[in-house]
C-alpha cells in the first residue's frame, strides 16, 4: 500500500525534467524491475547545489523517490548532499510497501552517482586547463 505522501508525488512531482546547464548527472537503473533515474545537478563552484532534476523510468514509487531525492539535496554543500540516505527519503514519504523499498535506494544512488559525474567533469576540465 502507497502512502499519500507517493501518490502525491507520483501525479505531481515538483522536479521533473531535464537541467539545462547541468554540470552533474547521474544515472542509475535496477536490473531486477528494470527501473531507471536520472538526475541532473547543477552545482556552483563554490559546491552548493543549486537546482536538482529527474526523469525517471519506473514505479511510482521510483518517481516519487527522486523526486524527494532532488528536494532533499536542494540548496545543500556536496558533502551534505552525500549524507542523504534512502532513510530520509523513506521518511518523508512514510509507507512504503518492503519489496519497494530497493526504490528509495536507488535515488540514494542516483544522487551519489551525479555527485561522481560532476567529480569527474571538474577533473577533466582542470585537466584541460
Ligand atoms: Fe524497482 Fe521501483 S520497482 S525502482
Amino acid at each position: 500500500m502507497y502512502s499519500q505522501q507517493i501518490i502525491d508525488r507520483f501525479k505531481n512531482p515538483k522536479n521533473a525534467g531535464s537541467l539545462r546547464g547541468a554540470n552533474g548527472v547521474g544515472k542509475v537503473g535496477n536490473a531486477a524491475c528494470g527501473d531507471i533515474m536520472k538526475m541532473y545537478l547543477k552545482i556552483s563552484d563554490e559546491g552548493i547545489i543549486e537546482d536538482a532534476k529527474f526523469k525517471t523510468f519506473g514505479c511510482c514509487a521510483a518517481i516519487a523517490s527522486t523526486d524527494v531525492a532532488c528536494d532533499l539535496i536542494k540548496g545543500k554543500t556536496i558533502d551534505e548532499a552525500l549524507k542523504v540516505t534512502n532513510k530520509d527519503v523513506f521518511n518523508i514519504l512514510g509507507t512504503m510497501p518492503a519489496h519497494k523499498i530497493h526504490c528509495s535506494v536507488l535515488a540514494e544512488e542516483t544522487i551519489r552517482d551525479a555527485i561522481e559525474d560532476y567529480y569527474k567533469r571538474r577533473e577533466k576540465a582542470n585537466k584541460a586547463k
